[in-house]
């Protein structure tokens, strides 16, 4: 079976994380959240994945992913010029699908589970969908669908005002050749898309064999900040072992499940796992406590932080406690210790600081 993933897009409900990068390859646990698609696709025996592309992300997503060697894939990249929907970046890879059944993966969708059982579910139901579901506190921003009494899907609406039912669309959908037919059929949605909710929606009336999977596991869609910090720590809780590659002092005290990378220094510090650091980071009279992830070359000095994602080239000095939060690329966080009172900042773009 083909996969197709989708990686396109504009990214914005992250910026602003994601002006320059694709929203796909912000990093859970130091790693790209594409790259567990990948790892996913790869585990299900799945050997041919088209990517579809953007302007916006076209560059960053091909230079982190390259022919996906790494995974034993081939991959093929498919640009698809405007994010017209979901529905339309099947249509642009048509011609990579031609007629086969095929699994479509939301980039930014992150299970706690393998999908190799839907897959066989799926072939040999010989179905023409097989959608996976997820009970979710906030119905209306996603795909919602309804199940009868007997678990048969019934109805399916994209982001709905007045949800019917708890149950969201997982961005993990295995589709027969049918699909094609359905989407010929459907029309742009109130935000100007062609949704797959509604070509899915447009299967049942086709009478074509539909069918919905409750996932057990935890689904997270990465899109927002808190979600991202969710994914960080239920990775880092149930993904994450043991390996220091760097260099920690003898004062220094790293307990439990905590990955340090090649040249990084701990220095008078406590880091207290589950933790990722990657590699040439500077810790240096801090302490680290769990569900942290550091990025690459970033420095923490005479500070607290915990349950965060902090990402590449950061500086954060003097901070007494720092939690719950989303850093960005080269960010600098830092207390002038001779300042009393005030805060001085220097925001990008769309930055939010809560004091
Ligand atoms: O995450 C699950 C949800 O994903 C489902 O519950 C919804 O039914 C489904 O419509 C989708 O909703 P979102 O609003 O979250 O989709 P988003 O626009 O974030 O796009 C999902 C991914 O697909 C993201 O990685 C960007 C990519 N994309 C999106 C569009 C609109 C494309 O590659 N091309 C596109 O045209």
């Amino acid at each position: 079976m083909k996969a197709l993933v989708l990686a396109g897009g504009r990214g914005t409900r992250l910026r602003p994380l994601t002006h320059t990068a694709a929203k796909q390859l912000v990093p859970v646990a130091n790693r790209p959240i594409l790259f567990y698609v990948l790892d996913n696709l790869a585990q299900a025996g799945i050997k041919e994945v088209g990517i579809i592309v953007s302007p916006e992300t076209r560059k960053a997503i091909e230079e982190a992913v390259g022919q996906g060697s790494r995974w034993g894939l081939k991959t093929e990249f498919l640009f698809q010029e405007e994010p017209l929907g979901l529905a339309h970046a099947v249509k642009v890879a048509r011609p990579f699908l031609g007629q086969s059944p095929f699994l479509m993966y939301l980039g930014d969708n992150l299970i706690g589970s393998g999908i190799g059982e839907f897959g066989k579910a799926f072939t040999a139901g010989k179905f023409d969908a097989l959608i996976l579901l997820k009970e979710v506190e906030d119905p209306s921003s996603f795909g919602v669908v309804e199940l009868d009494g007997q678990g048969r899907v019934l109805r399916l609406v994209e982001k709905p005002k007045h949800p019917k039912s708890n149950l969201a669309l997982v961005g993990i959908y295995f589709f027969s050749a049918e699909i094609h037919r359905a989407i010929d059929q459907i029309q742009p949605s109130w935000r100007g898309e062609f949704e797959i909710t509604d070509a899915i929606q447009r299967l049942l009336e086709m009478k074509a064999r539909v069918t919905g999977h409750v996932l057990k596991e935890w689904w997270i869609d990465t899109g927002k900040k808190d979600d991202l910090l969710a994914a960080n720590s239920l990775v880092l809780d149930q993904w994450v072992g043991r390996q220091l590659e760097g260099y920690v002092d003898k004062e220094s005290q790293v307990v439990g499940r905590v990955t340090v990378g090649r040249e990084t220094q701990i220095l008078r510090s406590t880091v207290r796992g589950p933790v990722v650091i990657g590699e040439r980071v500077l810790i240096q009279d801090s302490f680290i406590g769990p569900f942290t992830t550091i990025g690459n070359g970033s420095q923490i000095v005479h500070s607290v932080i915990e349950h965060a994602v902090i990402l590449e080239g950061v500086s954060i000095e003097n901070v007494d406690r720092l939690e719950d939060s989303l850093i960005g690329n080269g960010a600098r966080v830092f207390k002038d210790r001779t300042t009393r009172q005030g805060y001085r900042l220097h925001l990008g773009d769309d930055s939010v600081v809560e004091l």
